[in-house]
């Protein structure tokens, strides 16, 4: 099964691919309150290093009986949108240039509501894209009523050490600012990127993961579309420090958002993402309005 592939679930989706932004339209069912959803259609590179274009969190139909609370389905979009918070907290958690987690399969779910907003309990399949292991996890979160959702989940075949020479080696090669890397549209329009690219767009994911657990809530459904460009910056204090412009793609509302952040990264400290700034609505493809 091709790996990417997560899950391509049937909707009644019509997608069009638009200069590389994936936009998508559902068709509204007889019988059933339109409409949310989308279908993805996301240019990604694998492991392997040739470029595909893969669809994945394919079902986000919203009807008026889809259960939100009680055992769920897990293919229908509240327990989707919530695996993907999954997804987000544990990048923030062990994420690194040569480590990247994204949501396989829901495999149950189930919620309720608490005093305190509503809370998931989830199993589900988490994919490592770098190396390519997959494996099972477990997960609790909570949405409060307003605030960044609380997750807890436990991974064990996650060992934070299978990336270690990598990362190591990436280090000792960025670590001495004598040559600071910089580079823009990761991957490109096409899809396509340098393979000396990808620790950065695989860095750039990983910090976007910061910024969409923290904006997430049971409306949305977050994705980061593209690395605009990164700076590297003066090494201090042992970490090698960045400038990232990432695209970020909210698949509810179809908004492509920009966020620019200053991230660091060792292989001792991990990630940190030391300040977000979500950026105007760009002159180009947008009215400068209606930003929130
Ligand atoms: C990833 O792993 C799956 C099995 O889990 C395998 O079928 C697939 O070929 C692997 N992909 C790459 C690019 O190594
Ligand atoms: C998932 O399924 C297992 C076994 O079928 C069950 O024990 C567990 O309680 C379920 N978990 C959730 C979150 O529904
Ligand atoms: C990674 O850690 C596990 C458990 O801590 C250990 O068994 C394994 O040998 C380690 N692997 C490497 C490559 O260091
Ligand atoms: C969820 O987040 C979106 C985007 O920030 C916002 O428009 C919406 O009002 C939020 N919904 C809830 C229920 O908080
Ligand atoms: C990065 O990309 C954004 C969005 O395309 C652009 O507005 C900005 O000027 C770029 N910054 C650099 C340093 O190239």
């Amino acid at each position: 099964m091709c790996p990417m592939c997560w899950t391509l679930l049937i909707v009644p989706v019509a997608l069009t691919v638009v200069h590389g932004n994936p936009v998508g339209t559902v068709m509204p069912r007889t019988g059933s309150v339109p409409v949310l959803g989308s279908g993805q259609h996301q240019n990604a590179v694998s492991p392997g290093g040739d470029t595909q274009t893969t669809a994945r969190e394919g079902e986000v139909v919203e009807t008026a009986d889809i259960m939100e609370t009680g055992e769920l389905n897990p293919n229908y979009y509240p327990a989707r949108r919530a695996a993907a918070v999954v997804q987000h907290y544990l990048n923030t958690r062990y994420g690194s240039p040569y480590r990247w987690m994204f949501l396989g399969n829901v495999h149950n779910a189930s919620s309720e509501d608490v005093t305190e907003g509503r809370k998931y309990q989830l199993e589900l399949t988490i994919q490592e894209m770098i190396s390519n292991v997959s494996g099972p996890c477990s997960a609790e979160l909570l949405f409060p009523g307003a605030g960044t959702p609380q997750v807890q989940a436990s991974c064990d075949w996650l060992l934070p050490n299978n990336t270690r020479a990598q990362e190591e080696a990436f280090y000792q090669q960025h670590r001495d600012s004598h040559n600071l890397v910089s580079g823009d549209r990761i991957p490109d329009s096409y899809g396509h990127m340098e393979p000396t690219m990808k620790p950065f767009w695989h860095l750039g994911g990983v910090a976007s993961s910061f910024i969409m657990l923290e904006q997430s809530n049971q409306s949305t459904l977050y994705n980061m579309a593209q690395v605009a460009n990164f700076t590297q910056l003066e090494t201090e204090k042992d970490q090698l420090r960045f400038q990232y412009h990432v695209l970020l793609h909210e698949m509810v509302s179809q908004e492509i958002i920009h966020w620019k952040m200053l991230i660091t990264w060792s292989p001792a400290e991990g990630v940190k993402v030391l300040q977000t700034d979500l950026q105007p609505k760009c002159n180009c493809e947008d009215p400068p309005d209606s930003i929130n």
